[in-house]
């Protein structure tokens, strides 16, 4: 069954017609060593495996992913990520060292179904690095080389899907197309946050990307889509001195990121909702020590929201029926400055709320509660920039191509449902 989200139609797995030879897109965009060239993190990858095994059960299945950004430390070929996936889907990933050469086209033509492939970075394709739209991806060489090979094309990689790239775009507009198992997991969640009509809905936002968080408060004030929005981290500093507090030291941290234009914007969004909260007191760090502070007197530098605070924010989070945490309170790689995000994620737990996290830092603090409160977790996105992007109201072209499919591709009843061997190439 299709799902709705934003106003759009998505097709899902249910959709596909028969698909002898699937192409699906992940994002195992991850954390690397630059020396030796590990995968640090193995988050993005865990989340796709329901769809590849679900693909690889009646398909043979092509896996495409990008990795970091060209000139980047961190972009590499794909050898170790289908390593990596080999081993933890149990089942063999070959890998080919090319994305639309003679040897990847020769290796997608001869894979049987129930085998897995996975080509090189995508990035390595100047075109999957240019944002253009999906009519114009659709046209191109890695759309027009790769798509003839397939029966389908599943965009399983949310957390890609704010890119207008080829592999993320231009497929869709050529094959059938549906979202995968993780892409629906991610888009359920957060149409259920942003469509439904449950309050009190609240928003716990924080860390260092104030840019980032302040376009989600703008559309949030701008929708009416929160009740409270509890600012911590970086941005609850910035509306603190929005609001005429001297934040102190914090304040460079501030500048760095853009000083008067922020503070201009936050001010402009203190003077249109009282929803808006600032912490009362702050945990900092001053000559090597500890100290709780209140926030209208801040010596030191501010690691983590303070006890009052956490008090505060709890009562709020106990009553909502839904929250949204993006970004941590506190400097939580650091032991000492991880109580604060610990204490709001279990009230929201507790509350009984439909949660959403977004995130990595969330996934480590979520990983050290007790079972019991872990199984009420909504859900973790794997995204970071689509996440906001998606919460800020902004385009998403990934969506819009697995919507145009849906119009592109229409199929009489019945037709769809059954993904065999009978179909395609
Ligand atoms: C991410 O990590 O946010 C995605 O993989 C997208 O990566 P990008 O910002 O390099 O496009």
């Amino acid at each position: 069954m299709p799902l709705t989200v934003r106003g759009m139609t998505i097709p899902t797995l249910e959709d596909l017609p028969p698909c002898r030879k699937v192409l699906v897109r992940i994002d195992v965009n991850s954390p690397i060593d630059p020396a030796s060239g590990e995968i640090l993190d193995v988050t993005r990858f865990k989340a796709h495996l329901a769809t590849l095994r679900e693909l690889a059960a009646q398909s043979a299945v092509v896996i495409m992913s990008h990795q970091g950004r060209p000139g980047e430390p961190d972009f590499t070929h794909l050898q170790r990520h289908a390593e990596v996936l080999s081993r933890l889907l149990g089942l063999n990933v070959e890998y080919v060292d090319d994305v639309i050469g003679p040897e990847a086209l020769r290796r997608i033509r001869g894979l049987k179904p129930g085998r897995i492939l996975m080509l090189d970075n995508t990035r390595i394709v100047s075109e999957d690095y240019i944002e253009a739209p999906a009519e114009v991806h659709a046209r191109g060489i890695m759309v027009s080389r790769l798509h003839p090979l397939f029966d389908c094309y599943v965009n399983d990689a949310f957390a890609a899907s704010h890119r207008s790239q080829a592999s993320i775009v231009g497929f869709p507009l050529k094959l059938p197309s549906a979202a995968g198992r993780l892409m629906e997991a991610e888009l359920r969640a957060l149409s259920r946050v942003i469509d439904s009509p449950e309050r009190p809905k609240v928003y716990v936002l924080g860390g260092s990307k104030l840019k980032d968080m302040l376009s989600v408060i703008e559309n949030l004030v701008k929708t009416g889509g929160a009740d409270w929005i509890l600012t911590t981290g970086l941005t609850a500093l910035l509306f603190l001195e929005a609001k005429g507090v001297d934040v102190g030291e914090a304040k460079k941290a501030l500048v760095s990121k853009g000083g008067h234009v922020l503070l201009e914007r936050a001010r402009g969004l203190l003077s249109h909702t009282d929803r808006i909260l600032v912490p009362e007191d702050f945990k900092v760090e001053r000559r090597g020590s500890v100290e709780v502070v209140p926030a209208t007197r801040i010596e030191g530098t501010p690691k983590d929201i303070g006890p009052e605070t956490v008090e505060k924010y709890s009562s709020i989070l106990s009553k909502a029926r839904l929250v949204v945490m993006k970004g941590p309170a506190g400097v939580v790689e650091d032991p000492r400055f991880r109580e604060g995000t610990r204490r709001l994620v279990e009230a929201a737990l507790s509350s009984g709320a439909f949660t959403l996290f977004g995130g990595g830092h969330f996934n480590v603090i979520i990983s050290e509660l007790p079972a019991e409160l872990r199984s009420r977790v909504g859900h973790i996105s794997t995204a970071g920039g689509a996440l906001v992007y998606m919460l800020s109201g902004r385009p998403m072209p990934g969506l819009e191509a697995l919507a145009k499919s849906l119009l592109i591709h229409a199929r009489h009843p019945g037709q769809g449902g059954s993904r065999g061997p009978e179909g395609g190439r």
